[in-house]
């Protein structure tokens, strides 16, 4: 059975109910574990408000502003945790960024600082937070990631993000090798298309859900409750034997070739 109980799990990446990670957040709490939840800040803080009356029905334990830009910020929330947990299971990375105007047209147009950007937030984020998680894994730990298919094909207007995700994905396999001694496993979800707040920014979006609808085996997009499901097996030890990996959840979509 699938059992967190006793399990400390730090989630990145809940904006709003329609955040995929808050699908995630839901699924480990179902499961047993002790969440701790981080959420981006911004001036005015409102995103801080959102976030912590969505996750209040799960009882975090842990509620921390982490913006992963933000260096100082990043290794004071990770104090934290240390203060606080003493030890950290689980660690559910699932943000990325991308300036609107690289999410769509030609994908050469992209400047330099828009490249490093998306790639900053969206794939060194994963090295840097693992590097933080590291020393509080003493038990062993699962890290789990999110990815999408236009990390290994091309996909209209996804662009620099694709970019971001195949070096997120190369992301998963050299920290599961380094990790590995440790018992650390690191996996990665790649989710089909659902509408949230970071996909909205993709242009044709909309077309690209409605497209896997007719298209993939079982004629629909997926949930942010099965990809949860997904990352809670990743983080239990039903998977105990799983790291490296990329696994898709996406109704299939990706075996198609036509
Ligand atoms: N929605 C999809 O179709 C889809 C498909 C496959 C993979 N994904 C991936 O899932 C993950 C979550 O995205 P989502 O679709 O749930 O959208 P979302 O907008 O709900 O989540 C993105 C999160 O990234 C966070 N974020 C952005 N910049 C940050 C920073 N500097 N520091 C810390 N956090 C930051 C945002 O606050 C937000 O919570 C992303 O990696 C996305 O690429 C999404």
């Amino acid at each position: 059975m699938l059992n967190l109980t006793g399990k400390n799990a730090l989630v990145t990446g809940i904006a709003n109910n329609r955040s995929i990670a808050w699908g995630i957040a839901q699924q480990l709490h179902a499961a047993g574990a002790n969440l701790g939840v981080t959420y981006l800040p911004d001036d005015k803080g409102r995103f801080e408000k959102k976030v912590a009356e969505l996750v209040e029905p799960l009882q975090p334990s842990l509620f921390l502003p982490c913006d992963v830009q933000n260096d100082a910020q990043v290794e004071e929330a990770f104090a934290t945790v240390r203060d606080k947990w003493g030890r950290v299971d689980i660690l559910i990375h699932c943000l990325a960024f991308a300036n609107k105007e690289d999410l769509s047209g030609d994908f050469s147009n992209v400047s330099r600082e828009g490249f490093n950007l998306a790639l900053d937030v969206s794939a060194y984020s994963l090295i840097q937070l693992a590097r933080a998680a590291k020393p509080l894994m003493t038990a062993g730990g699962a890290i789990v990631t999110l990815t999408y298919l236009g990390g290994v094909r091309v996909v209209p207007n996804y662009n620099v993000m694709g970019i971001a995700k195949a070096a997120l994905e190369m992301n998963v396999k050299y920290l599961a090798a380094e990790l590995g001694p440790a018992n650390i496993r690191v996996n990665g979800i790649s989710a089909g298309p659902i509408r949230t707040l970071a996909s909205s920014a993709v242009g044709g979006i909309l077309d690209m859900i409605h497209h896997v609808e007719q298209v993939a085996p079982l004629r629909r997009t997926v949930t942010q409750t099965e990809v949860g499901n997904v990352a809670a097996f990743l983080c239990s030890d039903l998977s105990s034997g799983v790291t490296g990996q990329i696994l898709y959840v996406d109704a299939g979509y990706e075996i198609m070739g036509m």
